[in-house]
């Protein structure tokens, strides 16, 4: 049987940090308020210019360079973003010209904060099935392009960044199970509100390029959705709470996050935890949290690994994975 396994992983973040202090120049909040809701501290934003697309490559040839593989040798680049360079071609297209890696399948995935969940199972199974040998899959965006930064409710919690892991075809599991699920009923408390069908509407009275959010509502589905999704994913694979080395979650919330280790059982010593740092970078989160754990030496070969994150759609999705 065919198995996935990752070969290695890359992650970048912008240069430029912008703390709670720089927020409290342009909307009325606090680093207290901030700090003590969300967990986070700081955040990067790209640069004039510099789009999710550079972003993406400079993870992904990091990551490349982990799993010691050649742009060449890809079958196959998913990567997952809500804030693609263009509307088309794929960001994954312009990632793949870039490599040099021209010819194999590259396309993009908009699952918001699931996107590179939703990549990763999609390349999963694109191994499983026997097709591909190697993908690349990659969570990349640049969100503050589409935060209204008069809106204290949502331009505290988003930043930019990307990560990346390379997928290759193993005997030995790798990835165990994922889970991908998703409830379009839930649209109203997490949109954006533009698009090329629905028309652009710049002319509308709160209309534009922006983040809309119900966060407490949110927060409450967040919450339990999660819970549910680490139970089933634990079931899928016939293990144990116990089995679980480190839980690296999603980074949109401390407090979303401590509340998925209570569930698991696992002291905040086995999570990694990036939001701090990072604030919430919707589909860069997951991949960005594993390479930093992965370099610092947390994760080591051989530990099990649970993924799992949340977003709009609303989206939630999970890898168990043995490293
Ligand atoms: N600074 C100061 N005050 C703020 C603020 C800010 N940046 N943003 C909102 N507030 C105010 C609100 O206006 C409200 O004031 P009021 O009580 O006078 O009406 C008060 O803080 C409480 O707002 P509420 O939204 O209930 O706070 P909360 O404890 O739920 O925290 C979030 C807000 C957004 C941090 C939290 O709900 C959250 O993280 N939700 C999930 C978001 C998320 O994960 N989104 C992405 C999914 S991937």
């Amino acid at each position: 049987m065919v198995h996935s396994r990752i070969a290695g992983t890359g992650s970048y973040l912008p240069h430029k940090v912008i703390t709670n202090a720089d927020l409290e120049k342009l909307v009325d909040t606090s680093d207290e308020w901030i700090a003590s809701r969300t967990g986070i501290r700081e955040r990067r934003m790209a640069a004039t210019g510099e789009t999710t697309g550079d972003l993406a490559f400079e993870a992904a040839q990091r990551a490349l360079a982990a799993a010691g593989v050649q742009a060449g040798e890809l079958d196959l680049i998913v990567l997952g973003t809500t804030t693609p360079d263009l509307i088309f071609p794929a960001t994954a297209c312009l990632l793949q010209h870039r490599l040099g890696a021209n010819g194999c399948a590259a396309f993009d995935v908009n699952a918001a904060c699931s996107g590179f969940m939703y990549a990763l199972a999609v390349a999963d199974q694109f191994i499983r099935s026997g097709s591909v040998r190697k993908a690349l899959v990659v969570g990349a965006e640049t969100l503050t392009r589409m935060l209204d930064y008069g809106d204290r409710s949502t331009c505290v919690l988003f930043g930019d960044g990307a990560g990346a892991v390379v997928l290759e075809a193993s005997d030995q599991p790798g990835i165990i199970t994922t889970r991908l699920h998703a409830d379009g009923g839930y649209k109203h408390l997490l949109y954006n509100p533009v698009g090329v069908s629905a028309g652009f509407q710049l002319d509308q009275p709160n209309a534009g390029v922006r983040v809309m959010m119900t966060g407490n509502e949110v927060f409450k589905v967040a919450v339990k959705t999660l819970d549910r999704m680490v139970g089933e994913t634990l079931e899928a694979a016939g293990m144990h709470e116990s089995d679980i080395d480190w839980l690296i979650p999603h980074q949109a919330n401390l407090r979303i996050i401590e509340a998925t280790a209570r569930r698991l059982k696992l002291p905040m010593e086995r999570v990694i935890v990036t939001v701090d740092r990072h604030g919430n970078t919707s589909s860069g989160s997951v991949p960005l949290a594993l390479d930093e754990a992965v370099r610092s030496g947390k994760v080591q070969r051989g530990q099990t690994l649970l993924l799992e994150a949340f977003g709009g759609g609303f989206t939630w999705a999970s890898a168990l994975l043995r490293y």
